[in-house]
């Protein structure tokens, strides 16, 4: 963490945990904007979807199942336009394809697809660990391939949907795959998600001086498809599945279209224009926080490290590359 953000005032907005996507929007003219959102065919990627194209933004739903076309039905009568394209996260030669067909430039990207948990290590064609891949490496190779796109568009803004999960894990450049450490799903999430935040500020200290802005964002807790990993007994000692198997939220918990707030917040709202490198949630910019922290709140020092951050960004670099 350099001087900087120690001493920089934090954004605030007039919004908080409970605000939904939709009223982020409330007013904001979004029309002729083209804005990509990955994993938006479920859970808080939809209802980003639908709170941009609502305030008549051109997105397009990046999603690895064309089942997609139901969502694209759904936003037909919303102000703006909803397309589906291919993307797998977690396969180079399925980003490559998508940045090869992209044409133009984009004014946002909403990094919001992930996995969660992974029972046990998993590796992607490229000997990657999944959630590493997924999430961090596999958005590093899409957004850093849309570079001249995004730059393109005079102002454009990156968000990195993370997670307040990243407070348990800094990144560990030694071993950021689990090859010689012991597997564990939530440190493999969390490192992941660690990644995010780092790539935010990567982007934040390469690309500024191009107009290009990128933020880190938590949505909170929120029950989705995320938690397709967790069996029965783990989803009931978090307290949310009772006896006969229904899910049900703690009072803490976000329903989909408040915890795709922070997104939408970060992607479109000019409440935060020019603001970069930095990690929010419940619409607010995150206090630095000492790690371990006792709750899941706030942001680490190890996810704002700059020289964490352009380390991260030649490894990526250079895996991708490879
Ligand atoms: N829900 C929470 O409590 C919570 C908390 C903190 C952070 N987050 C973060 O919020 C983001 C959205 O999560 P969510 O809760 O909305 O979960 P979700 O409903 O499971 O959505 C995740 C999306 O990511 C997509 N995805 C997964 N792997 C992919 C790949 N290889 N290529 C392309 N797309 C892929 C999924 O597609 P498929 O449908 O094809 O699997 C799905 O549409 C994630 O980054 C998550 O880590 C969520």
């Amino acid at each position: 963490m350099d001087d900087n953000t120690k001493t920089r005032a934090r954004v605030v907005t007039p919004f908080g945990p409970r605000t939904t996507a939709a009223e982020v929007l409330a007013g904001v003219d979004l029309t002729g904007r083209r804005i990509i959102v990955t994993g938006g065919a479920s859970g808080l990627g939809t209802e980003t979807v639908r709170a941009l194209v609502g305030a008549g933004a051109e997105v397009t739903v990046a999603i690895r199942r064309p089942a997609a076309a139901d969502l694209v039905e759904e936003m037909s009568a919303l102000p703006g336009s909803a397309r589906v394209a291919p993307l797998d996260l977690s396969d180079l030669t399925s980003v490559a394809a998508f940045v090869a067909d992209w044409r133009g430039a984009v004014d946002a990207v909403v990094a919001n697809a992930g996995i969660m948990a992974v029972a046990t290590r998993e590796l992607t064609a490229q000997g990657w660990e999944a959630q590493l891949a997924t999430n961090h490496l596999g958005h590093f190779a899409l957004v850093t391939g849309l570079h001249d796109n995004l730059r393109a568009a005079g102002s454009a803004r990156v968000v990195l949907v993370s997670s307040g999960a990243h407070l348990r894990e800094p990144f560990d450049f030694t071993d950021p795959h689990f090859g010689e450490r012991p597997y564990d799903r939530w440190s493999a999430y969390g490192q992941s998600k660690t990644a995010t935040v780092l790539f935010a500020v990567g982007i934040a200290n390469r690309w500024a001086d191009e107009g290009i802005v990128a933020n880190a964002a938590n949505p909170g807790y929120i029950l989705t498809n995320l938690q397709r990993h967790l069996d029965d007994e783990t989803m009931r000692a978090f307290g949310v599945l009772d006896e006969a198997g229904n899910r049900v939220p703690l009072d803490y918990y976000k329903t989909p279209e408040q915890g795709a707030s922070t997104s939408v917040l970060l992607a479109a709202s000019p409440l935060v224009e020019g603001v970069t490198g930095r990690y929010f949630e419940d619409n607010q910019e995150a206090e630095v926080v000492p790690v371990p922290a006792e709750a899941e709140a706030g942001v680490a020092p190890h996810a704002l490290d700059p020289a964490a951050a352009e380390r991260l960004w030649v490894y990526s670099q250079q895996a991708v590359a490879a």
